[in-house]
Protein backbone atom coordinates (compact mmCIF):
# COMPACT_ATOMS: atom_id res chain seq x y z
CA UNK A 1 0.00 0.00 0.00
CA UNK A 2 2.75 2.31 1.07
CA UNK A 3 4.33 1.12 -1.72
CA UNK A 4 1.88 2.05 -4.06
CA UNK A 5 1.26 5.95 -2.74
CA UNK A 6 5.19 6.29 -3.08
CA UNK A 7 4.49 5.12 -6.80
CA UNK A 8 1.74 7.28 -7.64
CA UNK A 9 3.02 10.26 -5.78
CA UNK A 10 6.54 9.68 -7.90
CA UNK A 11 4.52 9.36 -11.08
CA UNK A 12 2.46 12.57 -10.24
CA UNK A 13 5.62 14.87 -9.67
CA UNK A 14 6.82 13.46 -12.96
CA UNK A 15 4.19 14.28 -14.73
CA UNK A 16 3.99 17.83 -13.04
CA UNK A 17 7.91 18.25 -14.31
CA UNK A 18 7.07 17.19 -17.64
CA UNK A 19 4.15 19.89 -18.18
CA UNK A 20 7.21 22.30 -18.24
CA UNK A 21 6.16 25.92 -19.73
CA UNK A 22 8.14 26.38 -23.38
CA UNK A 23 10.32 29.38 -23.53
CA UNK A 24 10.02 29.82 -26.89
CA UNK A 25 7.01 28.78 -28.71
CA UNK A 26 5.71 29.16 -32.06
CA UNK A 27 2.36 29.49 -33.60
CA UNK A 28 1.18 28.54 -37.17
CA UNK A 29 -2.08 30.15 -37.82
CA UNK A 30 -4.87 28.88 -40.27
CA UNK A 31 -4.10 31.75 -42.48
CA UNK A 32 -0.23 30.76 -42.40
CA UNK A 33 -1.69 27.10 -43.18
CA UNK A 34 -3.86 28.53 -46.02
CA UNK A 35 -0.53 30.20 -47.54
CA UNK A 36 1.02 27.04 -47.57
CA UNK A 37 -1.32 26.05 -49.94
CA UNK A 38 0.64 27.78 -52.81
CA UNK A 39 3.53 26.05 -51.99
CA UNK A 40 2.37 22.86 -52.16
CA UNK A 41 0.96 23.44 -54.93
CA UNK A 42 4.05 24.93 -56.82
CA UNK A 43 5.86 21.60 -55.22
CA UNK A 44 3.16 19.24 -56.76
CA UNK A 45 2.68 20.58 -60.14
CA UNK A 46 6.21 19.35 -61.35
CA UNK A 47 6.15 16.24 -59.59
CA UNK A 48 2.92 15.19 -60.51
CA UNK A 49 3.80 16.41 -64.84
CA UNK A 50 6.86 13.81 -64.30
CA UNK A 51 4.64 10.40 -63.14
CA UNK A 52 5.98 7.43 -65.14
CA UNK A 53 3.63 4.29 -65.08
CA UNK A 54 4.48 0.38 -65.65
CA UNK A 55 4.17 -0.97 -69.04
CA UNK A 56 0.80 -2.63 -69.49
CA UNK A 57 0.58 -5.91 -71.37
CA UNK A 58 -2.47 -8.31 -71.70
CA UNK A 59 -4.75 -9.98 -74.17
CA UNK A 60 -8.23 -9.62 -74.88
CA UNK A 61 -10.21 -12.11 -77.13
CA UNK A 62 -7.61 -12.29 -80.11
CA UNK A 63 -6.22 -8.89 -79.45
CA UNK A 64 -2.85 -8.85 -77.71
CA UNK A 65 -1.74 -4.95 -76.45
CA UNK A 66 0.66 -3.25 -74.74
CA UNK A 67 0.52 0.23 -73.27
CA UNK A 68 4.59 2.01 -72.75
CA UNK A 69 5.62 5.07 -72.62
CA UNK A 70 3.40 6.38 -69.63
CA UNK A 71 4.06 10.26 -69.33
CA UNK A 72 1.82 12.91 -67.82
CA UNK A 73 1.78 16.99 -68.33
CA UNK A 74 -0.47 19.80 -67.82
CA UNK A 75 -1.20 19.30 -64.82
CA UNK A 76 -4.37 21.84 -63.46
CA UNK A 77 -4.88 22.14 -60.11
CA UNK A 78 -7.66 25.32 -60.26
CA UNK A 79 -8.74 24.43 -56.41
CA UNK A 80 -6.50 23.42 -53.73
CA UNK A 81 -7.16 23.86 -50.45
CA UNK A 82 -5.33 23.15 -47.07
CA UNK A 83 -6.66 23.45 -43.48
CA UNK A 84 -5.74 22.43 -39.98
CA UNK A 85 -6.72 19.13 -39.11
CA UNK A 86 -6.96 18.96 -35.10
CA UNK A 87 -8.25 15.34 -35.55
CA UNK A 88 -5.85 13.53 -37.61
CA UNK A 89 -3.07 16.09 -35.79
CA UNK A 90 -1.95 17.97 -38.71
CA UNK A 91 -2.97 19.29 -42.00
CA UNK A 92 -5.83 18.65 -45.12
CA UNK A 93 -4.48 18.93 -48.32
CA UNK A 94 -7.72 18.52 -51.01
CA UNK A 95 -7.17 19.33 -54.27
CA UNK A 96 -10.17 19.52 -55.69
CA UNK A 97 -11.48 19.10 -59.99
CA UNK A 98 -7.44 19.01 -61.02
CA UNK A 99 -6.87 18.07 -64.58
CA UNK A 100 -3.88 15.70 -65.85
CA UNK A 101 -2.76 14.32 -69.23
CA UNK A 102 -1.52 11.18 -69.86
CA UNK A 103 0.21 10.14 -73.03
CA UNK A 104 1.36 6.97 -73.58
CA UNK A 105 2.03 4.44 -76.80
CA UNK A 106 0.15 1.51 -77.88
CA UNK A 107 1.24 -1.90 -79.42
CA UNK A 108 -2.05 -4.11 -80.80
CA UNK A 109 -1.66 -7.46 -82.81
CA UNK A 110 -4.85 -8.68 -83.53
CA UNK A 111 -5.48 -11.42 -86.34
CA UNK A 112 -8.04 -10.16 -89.42
CA UNK A 113 -8.81 -13.85 -90.98
CA UNK A 114 -5.79 -15.22 -91.29
CA UNK A 115 -3.24 -12.90 -91.12
CA UNK A 116 -1.69 -11.21 -88.12
CA UNK A 117 -1.54 -7.49 -87.52
CA UNK A 118 0.03 -5.10 -85.96
CA UNK A 119 -0.77 -1.47 -85.07
CA UNK A 120 0.58 1.03 -83.22
CA UNK A 121 1.16 4.53 -82.38
CA UNK A 122 0.24 7.33 -79.31
CA UNK A 123 -2.73 8.13 -77.05
CA UNK A 124 -3.62 11.06 -75.20
CA UNK A 125 -5.78 10.65 -72.46
CA UNK A 126 -7.37 14.11 -70.54
CA UNK A 127 -8.34 13.54 -67.00
CA UNK A 128 -10.54 15.40 -65.32
CA UNK A 129 -12.46 16.55 -62.15
CA UNK A 130 -9.66 14.73 -60.25
CA UNK A 131 -9.71 14.64 -56.35
CA UNK A 132 -7.53 14.19 -53.83
CA UNK A 133 -7.68 14.39 -50.01
CA UNK A 134 -4.14 14.02 -48.25
CA UNK A 135 -4.31 14.01 -44.63
CA UNK A 136 -0.73 15.26 -43.24
CA UNK A 137 0.13 14.89 -39.64
CA UNK A 138 3.10 16.52 -37.59
CA UNK A 139 4.49 14.11 -35.13
CA UNK A 140 7.64 14.64 -33.56
CA UNK A 141 10.72 12.32 -33.57
CA UNK A 142 12.61 10.36 -30.73
CA UNK A 143 14.77 13.69 -30.86
CA UNK A 144 11.92 15.88 -30.43
CA UNK A 145 12.14 17.43 -33.71
CA UNK A 146 9.01 18.05 -36.02
CA UNK A 147 7.66 15.12 -37.96
CA UNK A 148 6.10 15.37 -41.41
CA UNK A 149 3.81 12.24 -42.11
CA UNK A 150 1.55 11.60 -44.73
CA UNK A 151 -1.41 9.76 -42.94
CA UNK A 152 -3.69 8.99 -45.58
CA UNK A 153 -4.46 9.71 -49.46
CA UNK A 154 -7.53 9.14 -51.21
CA UNK A 155 -8.37 10.20 -54.72
CA UNK A 156 -11.01 9.95 -57.33
CA UNK A 157 -10.81 10.56 -61.32
CA UNK A 158 -14.07 12.14 -62.55
CA UNK A 159 -13.73 11.79 -66.12
CA UNK A 160 -11.58 10.95 -69.32
CA UNK A 161 -11.61 11.91 -72.81
CA UNK A 162 -8.98 9.60 -75.08
CA UNK A 163 -7.93 10.56 -78.05
CA UNK A 164 -6.38 8.93 -80.59
CA UNK A 165 -5.42 8.95 -84.35
CA UNK A 166 -6.67 5.61 -85.98
CA UNK A 167 -9.98 4.70 -86.93
CA UNK A 168 -10.21 1.23 -85.05
CA UNK A 169 -13.03 1.66 -82.96
CA UNK A 170 -12.38 -1.47 -81.31
CA UNK A 171 -9.11 0.05 -79.64
CA UNK A 172 -10.55 2.52 -78.94
CA UNK A 173 -12.97 0.47 -76.83
CA UNK A 174 -10.10 -1.37 -75.37
CA UNK A 175 -8.48 1.28 -74.27
CA UNK A 176 -11.50 3.19 -72.42
CA UNK A 177 -12.24 -0.51 -70.67
CA UNK A 178 -8.61 -0.33 -69.35
CA UNK A 179 -8.42 3.38 -68.05
CA UNK A 180 -12.24 2.36 -66.43
CA UNK A 181 -10.62 -0.48 -64.97
CA UNK A 182 -7.37 -1.18 -64.00
CA UNK A 183 -5.57 1.63 -65.65
CA UNK A 184 -7.99 3.56 -63.26
CA UNK A 185 -6.99 2.76 -60.13
CA UNK A 186 -3.19 2.45 -61.08
CA UNK A 187 -3.16 6.41 -61.61
CA UNK A 188 -4.74 7.02 -58.79
CA UNK A 189 -2.37 5.38 -56.63
CA UNK A 190 0.33 6.83 -58.90
CA UNK A 191 -0.92 10.07 -58.00
CA UNK A 192 -1.23 9.61 -54.25
CA UNK A 193 1.93 7.44 -53.94
CA UNK A 194 3.63 11.05 -55.65
CA UNK A 195 2.29 13.04 -53.00
CA UNK A 196 2.80 10.96 -50.32
CA UNK A 197 6.46 10.68 -51.16
CA UNK A 198 6.68 14.32 -51.56
CA UNK A 199 4.84 14.84 -47.65
CA UNK A 200 6.63 12.14 -46.74
CA UNK A 201 10.28 12.93 -48.19
CA UNK A 202 10.79 16.32 -49.55
CA UNK A 203 8.85 18.42 -47.40
CA UNK A 204 9.56 16.39 -44.07
CA UNK A 205 13.25 16.79 -45.08
CA UNK A 206 12.68 20.35 -45.01
CA UNK A 207 11.12 20.45 -42.06
CA UNK A 208 13.58 18.26 -40.50
CA UNK A 209 16.24 20.91 -40.99
CA UNK A 210 14.47 23.54 -39.03
CA UNK A 211 16.90 25.39 -36.46
CA UNK A 212 16.53 23.27 -33.29
CA UNK A 213 19.55 24.68 -31.89
CA UNK A 214 21.36 27.91 -32.39
CA UNK A 215 25.01 29.86 -31.75
CA UNK A 216 24.96 32.59 -28.66
CA UNK A 217 28.73 33.56 -29.46
CA UNK A 218 31.28 30.79 -29.45
CA UNK A 219 30.58 29.40 -25.99
CA UNK A 220 26.61 29.37 -25.64
CA UNK A 221 24.07 27.91 -27.38
CA UNK A 222 19.79 27.57 -27.44
CA UNK A 223 18.24 24.60 -27.48
CA UNK A 224 14.78 25.11 -29.37
CA UNK A 225 13.65 21.38 -29.42
CA UNK A 226 9.98 20.33 -28.86
CA UNK A 227 8.77 20.52 -25.47
CA UNK A 228 6.07 18.30 -26.00
CA UNK A 229 3.99 17.22 -29.00
CA UNK A 230 2.43 20.11 -31.29
CA UNK A 231 -1.04 21.64 -30.41
CA UNK A 232 -3.52 21.84 -32.49
CA UNK A 233 -6.85 23.89 -32.90
CA UNK A 234 -9.12 24.70 -35.55
CA UNK A 235 -7.29 28.46 -35.61
CA UNK A 236 -4.01 27.21 -35.49
CA UNK A 237 -1.06 24.78 -34.50
CA UNK A 238 1.93 25.59 -32.18
CA UNK A 239 5.26 24.30 -31.50
CA UNK A 240 5.95 24.59 -27.40
CA UNK A 241 9.89 24.70 -27.94
CA UNK A 242 12.75 24.44 -24.93
CA UNK A 243 14.62 27.67 -24.86
CA UNK A 244 16.43 26.77 -22.65
CA UNK A 245 20.37 28.34 -23.03
CA UNK A 246 23.22 26.27 -22.40
CA UNK A 247 26.89 26.57 -22.07
CA UNK A 248 28.29 24.32 -24.44
CA UNK A 249 30.80 22.23 -22.35
CA UNK A 250 28.51 21.95 -19.95
CA UNK A 251 25.34 21.64 -22.01
CA UNK A 252 23.03 19.63 -19.94
CA UNK A 253 23.99 21.56 -16.18
CA UNK A 254 20.46 22.32 -14.55
CA UNK A 255 20.14 25.98 -14.55
CA UNK A 256 18.13 27.92 -10.94
CA UNK A 257 16.14 29.38 -13.59
CA UNK A 258 12.29 27.77 -15.28
CA UNK A 259 10.23 29.24 -17.76
CA UNK A 260 7.03 30.97 -16.77
CA UNK A 261 3.77 31.25 -18.01
CA UNK A 262 3.83 32.33 -21.56
CA UNK A 263 1.66 35.16 -21.81
CA UNK A 264 -1.75 34.47 -23.69
CA UNK A 265 -2.30 36.59 -27.10
CA UNK A 266 -5.56 35.64 -28.95
CA UNK A 267 -4.99 37.37 -32.09
CA UNK A 268 -4.20 35.38 -34.72
CA UNK A 269 -4.70 37.31 -37.89
CA UNK A 270 -1.18 37.04 -39.30
CA UNK A 271 0.23 34.05 -40.63
CA UNK A 272 3.27 33.04 -37.77
CA UNK A 273 3.50 33.89 -34.13
CA UNK A 274 6.63 32.97 -32.34
CA UNK A 275 7.08 33.55 -28.61
CA UNK A 276 10.52 34.80 -26.96
CA UNK A 277 10.08 34.25 -23.08
CA UNK A 278 11.90 35.68 -20.38
CA UNK A 279 13.71 32.31 -19.85
CA UNK A 280 16.41 32.15 -22.73
CA UNK A 281 17.29 35.84 -21.59
CA UNK A 282 17.38 34.98 -17.64
CA UNK A 283 18.84 31.69 -18.59
CA UNK A 284 21.69 33.22 -20.69
CA UNK A 285 22.57 35.90 -17.62
CA UNK A 286 22.94 33.39 -15.33
CA UNK A 287 25.27 31.83 -17.79
CA UNK A 288 27.13 34.43 -18.45
CA UNK A 289 27.78 36.07 -15.03
CA UNK A 290 28.60 32.63 -13.25
CA UNK A 291 30.89 31.83 -16.10
CA UNK A 292 32.63 34.94 -15.64
CA UNK A 293 31.55 36.27 -18.74
CA UNK A 294 30.32 39.33 -17.78
CA UNK A 295 33.45 40.99 -17.08
CA UNK A 296 35.40 43.96 -19.28
CA UNK A 297 38.88 45.78 -19.43
CA UNK A 298 38.99 48.99 -20.53
CA UNK A 299 42.79 49.53 -22.01
CA UNK A 300 44.30 51.60 -24.58
CA UNK A 301 44.91 48.37 -26.46
CA UNK A 302 41.70 47.24 -26.27
CA UNK A 303 39.94 50.78 -27.60
CA UNK A 304 39.44 51.94 -30.81
CA UNK A 305 42.22 54.40 -32.00
CA UNK A 306 40.14 57.14 -32.06
CA UNK A 307 38.86 56.60 -28.28
CA UNK A 308 42.08 56.03 -27.06
CA UNK A 309 42.29 59.57 -24.99
CA UNK A 310 39.17 58.08 -23.36
CA UNK A 311 41.64 57.08 -20.56
CA UNK A 312 43.79 59.62 -20.05
CA UNK A 313 43.81 61.75 -16.76
CA UNK A 314 45.45 64.50 -18.93
CA UNK A 315 43.72 66.05 -22.11
CA UNK A 316 43.49 69.22 -23.80
CA UNK A 317 39.65 69.68 -25.55
CA UNK A 318 38.80 65.78 -25.81
CA UNK A 319 36.91 63.58 -23.65
CA UNK A 320 38.66 61.69 -20.78
CA UNK A 321 38.59 60.80 -17.72
CA UNK A 322 40.44 63.69 -16.56
CA UNK A 323 38.46 65.83 -17.84
CA UNK A 324 35.32 64.03 -16.41
CA UNK A 325 36.87 63.36 -13.11
CA UNK A 326 38.93 66.84 -12.55
CA UNK A 327 39.89 65.35 -9.24
CA UNK A 328 42.19 62.36 -10.74
CA UNK A 329 43.89 64.86 -12.95
CA UNK A 330 45.35 66.53 -10.23
CA UNK A 331 46.34 63.76 -8.29
CA UNK A 332 47.49 61.49 -11.11
CA UNK A 333 48.19 64.14 -13.97
CA UNK A 334 49.31 62.65 -17.44
CA UNK A 335 48.86 59.04 -16.76
CA UNK A 336 46.83 56.47 -18.13
CA UNK A 337 43.52 54.28 -16.45
CA UNK A 338 42.48 50.80 -16.50
CA UNK A 339 39.09 50.03 -16.11
CA UNK A 340 37.75 46.89 -14.96
CA UNK A 341 34.30 46.45 -15.09
CA UNK A 342 32.41 43.02 -13.25
CA UNK A 343 29.51 42.04 -12.66
CA UNK A 344 28.85 40.75 -9.03
CA UNK A 345 25.53 39.51 -8.74
CA UNK A 346 23.45 37.68 -11.91
CA UNK A 347 22.03 40.48 -14.05
CA UNK A 348 17.94 40.76 -14.04
CA UNK A 349 16.23 40.50 -17.01
CA UNK A 350 12.47 41.53 -17.92
CA UNK A 351 10.20 41.72 -20.82
CA UNK A 352 7.27 44.49 -20.12
CA UNK A 353 5.37 46.38 -22.60
CA UNK A 354 8.13 48.62 -22.29
CA UNK A 355 10.49 46.33 -24.42
CA UNK A 356 13.35 44.10 -22.92
CA UNK A 357 14.89 45.41 -20.05
CA UNK A 358 18.40 44.46 -18.08
CA UNK A 359 20.21 45.10 -15.21
CA UNK A 360 23.36 44.71 -14.51
CA UNK A 361 24.98 45.01 -10.99
CA UNK A 362 28.51 45.78 -11.32
CA UNK A 363 31.50 47.54 -10.03
CA UNK A 364 33.57 49.21 -11.47
CA UNK A 365 37.18 49.63 -10.62
CA UNK A 366 39.70 52.08 -11.94
CA UNK A 367 43.19 51.88 -11.52
CA UNK A 368 46.52 53.93 -12.31
CA UNK A 369 49.26 51.11 -12.99
CA UNK A 370 51.68 53.30 -10.38
CA UNK A 371 48.92 53.37 -7.37
CA UNK A 372 46.26 49.87 -8.24
CA UNK A 373 42.67 50.81 -7.61
CA UNK A 374 42.10 54.64 -6.97
CA UNK A 375 38.06 54.36 -7.85
CA UNK A 376 35.83 51.32 -6.81
CA UNK A 377 32.12 51.67 -7.65
CA UNK A 378 28.90 49.51 -7.38
CA UNK A 379 26.46 50.47 -10.18
CA UNK A 380 23.85 49.40 -11.44
CA UNK A 381 23.14 49.97 -14.86
CA UNK A 382 19.88 49.37 -16.73
CA UNK A 383 19.35 49.17 -19.93
CA UNK A 384 16.39 49.21 -22.52
CA UNK A 385 16.18 46.91 -25.80
CA UNK A 386 14.61 46.67 -28.82
CA UNK A 387 14.69 43.77 -30.87
CA UNK A 388 14.44 43.41 -34.59
CA UNK A 389 14.12 40.71 -36.99
CA UNK A 390 17.25 40.12 -39.99
CA UNK A 391 16.58 37.66 -42.56
CA UNK A 392 15.93 34.67 -40.11
CA UNK A 393 18.17 36.40 -36.62
CA UNK A 394 16.24 38.30 -33.83
CA UNK A 395 18.95 41.47 -33.24
CA UNK A 396 18.90 43.96 -30.79
CA UNK A 397 19.59 47.32 -30.19
CA UNK A 398 20.44 48.97 -26.73
CA UNK A 399 17.34 51.73 -26.59
CA UNK A 400 17.93 53.88 -23.95
CA UNK A 401 19.84 52.99 -19.98
CA UNK A 402 20.06 54.40 -16.71
CA UNK A 403 22.28 54.32 -14.08
CA UNK A 404 22.62 53.94 -10.51
CA UNK A 405 26.05 54.35 -8.07
CA UNK A 406 25.26 52.06 -5.09
CA UNK A 407 28.23 53.08 -3.33
CA UNK A 408 31.60 54.40 -4.16
CA UNK A 409 35.09 53.90 -2.89
CA UNK A 410 37.67 56.64 -3.57
CA UNK A 411 41.69 57.11 -2.29
CA UNK A 412 41.42 60.77 -3.92
CA UNK A 413 39.19 61.91 -1.32
CA UNK A 414 35.66 63.22 -2.01
CA UNK A 415 34.79 62.88 -5.79
CA UNK A 416 31.02 63.80 -6.53
CA UNK A 417 28.77 61.10 -7.40
CA UNK A 418 27.23 63.18 -10.28
CA UNK A 419 30.37 63.77 -11.75
CA UNK A 420 31.49 60.07 -11.89
CA UNK A 421 28.38 59.40 -12.91
CA UNK A 422 28.48 61.58 -15.81
CA UNK A 423 32.09 59.59 -16.33
CA UNK A 424 30.39 56.13 -16.45
CA UNK A 425 27.33 57.52 -18.89
CA UNK A 426 30.05 58.73 -21.16
CA UNK A 427 31.35 55.82 -20.92
CA UNK A 428 28.79 53.47 -21.66
CA UNK A 429 27.45 55.95 -24.76
CA UNK A 430 30.80 55.84 -26.37
CA UNK A 431 32.36 52.92 -25.54
CA UNK A 432 30.65 50.37 -23.90
CA UNK A 433 27.06 50.74 -25.55
CA UNK A 434 28.23 50.77 -29.08
CA UNK A 435 29.90 47.27 -28.29
CA UNK A 436 27.13 45.73 -26.79
CA UNK A 437 25.02 46.74 -30.15
CA UNK A 438 27.88 45.14 -32.07
CA UNK A 439 27.13 41.81 -30.58
CA UNK A 440 23.56 42.02 -30.36
CA UNK A 441 23.28 43.29 -34.02
CA UNK A 442 24.59 39.73 -34.81
CA UNK A 443 22.07 38.16 -33.05
CA UNK A 444 20.59 35.04 -32.73
CA UNK A 445 19.24 32.44 -35.41
CA UNK A 446 16.00 31.55 -34.86
CA UNK A 447 13.90 28.04 -35.09
CA UNK A 448 12.63 28.43 -38.68
CA UNK A 449 13.23 26.52 -41.64
CA UNK A 450 15.15 27.61 -44.25
CA UNK A 451 14.03 29.82 -47.25
CA UNK A 452 11.25 31.28 -44.93
CA UNK A 453 10.97 35.12 -45.29
CA UNK A 454 9.21 37.64 -42.57
CA UNK A 455 7.10 40.00 -44.01
CA UNK A 456 6.51 43.31 -42.14
CA UNK A 457 7.20 41.71 -39.00
CA UNK A 458 5.45 43.62 -36.05
CA UNK A 459 6.79 43.11 -31.94
CA UNK A 460 4.69 42.74 -29.54
CA UNK A 461 5.67 43.37 -26.32
CA UNK A 462 3.98 41.78 -23.60
CA UNK A 463 4.64 41.30 -19.54
CA UNK A 464 6.99 38.13 -19.55
CA UNK A 465 7.37 37.45 -23.85
CA UNK A 466 7.87 39.54 -26.72
CA UNK A 467 6.29 38.13 -29.77
CA UNK A 468 7.20 38.57 -33.30
CA UNK A 469 3.61 38.21 -35.56
CA UNK A 470 4.35 38.46 -39.46
CA UNK A 471 3.32 37.03 -42.42
CA UNK A 472 5.55 34.88 -44.32
CA UNK A 473 6.46 33.91 -47.76
CA UNK A 474 8.21 30.60 -48.62
CA UNK A 475 11.13 30.83 -51.17
CA UNK A 476 12.50 27.26 -51.28
CA UNK A 477 9.83 25.36 -53.05
CA UNK A 478 9.79 21.72 -51.92
C1 LIG B 1 41.42 44.14 -14.56
O1 LIG B 1 41.09 42.98 -15.29
C2 LIG B 1 42.19 42.32 -15.84
C3 LIG B 1 41.69 41.19 -16.69
O2 LIG B 1 40.47 40.69 -16.20
C4 LIG B 1 43.10 41.84 -14.74
O3 LIG B 1 44.23 41.25 -15.28
C5 LIG B 1 43.52 43.02 -13.90
O4 LIG B 1 44.27 42.60 -12.81
C6 LIG B 1 42.32 43.77 -13.39
N1 LIG B 1 42.74 44.95 -12.70
C7 LIG B 1 42.20 45.34 -11.58
C8 LIG B 1 42.76 46.60 -11.01
O5 LIG B 1 41.32 44.72 -11.00
C1 LIG C 1 12.31 45.54 -15.87
O1 LIG C 1 13.65 45.81 -16.14
C2 LIG C 1 13.95 47.19 -16.21
C3 LIG C 1 15.38 47.28 -16.61
O2 LIG C 1 16.13 46.32 -15.98
C4 LIG C 1 13.67 47.82 -14.86
O3 LIG C 1 13.94 49.18 -14.92
C5 LIG C 1 12.22 47.60 -14.50
O4 LIG C 1 11.98 48.08 -13.21
C6 LIG C 1 11.88 46.13 -14.56
N1 LIG C 1 10.46 45.98 -14.40
C7 LIG C 1 9.95 45.04 -13.66
C8 LIG C 1 8.45 44.99 -13.63
O5 LIG C 1 10.62 44.23 -13.04
C1 LIG D 1 30.20 46.36 -3.95
O1 LIG D 1 29.31 45.28 -3.64
C2 LIG D 1 29.95 44.12 -3.14
C3 LIG D 1 28.92 43.08 -2.88
O2 LIG D 1 28.04 42.98 -3.94
C4 LIG D 1 30.71 44.47 -1.85
O3 LIG D 1 31.42 43.33 -1.42
C5 LIG D 1 31.67 45.62 -2.12
O4 LIG D 1 32.29 46.02 -0.92
C6 LIG D 1 30.95 46.79 -2.73
N1 LIG D 1 31.93 47.81 -3.11
C7 LIG D 1 31.84 49.08 -2.73
C8 LIG D 1 32.89 49.99 -3.24
O5 LIG D 1 30.92 49.46 -2.04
Amino acid sequence: MARTITLLMLCVAIGLTVTQNPGVKIRVTAKGVDYAKNVARASLVPLLNNIRLDDVEGRQGKTSYRLHNFRTSNVRIPNINMHLNPGQRGLTLSLRNFGIDIHLDYRVSYRVLFARLTNSGGVTVNFGQVDLTVTIGIDQFQDTSPKLVARSCSGDIGHFNIHFHGRLAWLLNLLRGLFRGQLHNSIRNKICEVVVNAVNNDAANKLRRMTLEADIGNNVGIDYRLLAPLLFTNNYLELHQKGTVFWKAARNDLLPVSPGAVPAWGDYSNMFYLWLTEYPLKSLAYIMHTRGRLQYSMTVNTLLEERRDFLSTSCDDSLCVGFLIPKLSEEFPNSVVALNITSRKIPDVNITTNGVGMTFYGTVDLSIPSAGSVLVANVTVSFRILANVRNDRIVGHVNSFSTIIESLHSVIGDVDLTVINNAIEEGLTSIIIPEMNAVADVGVKLPLINDLVFQRPSFIYLDGALIIGTDVQYQGIV
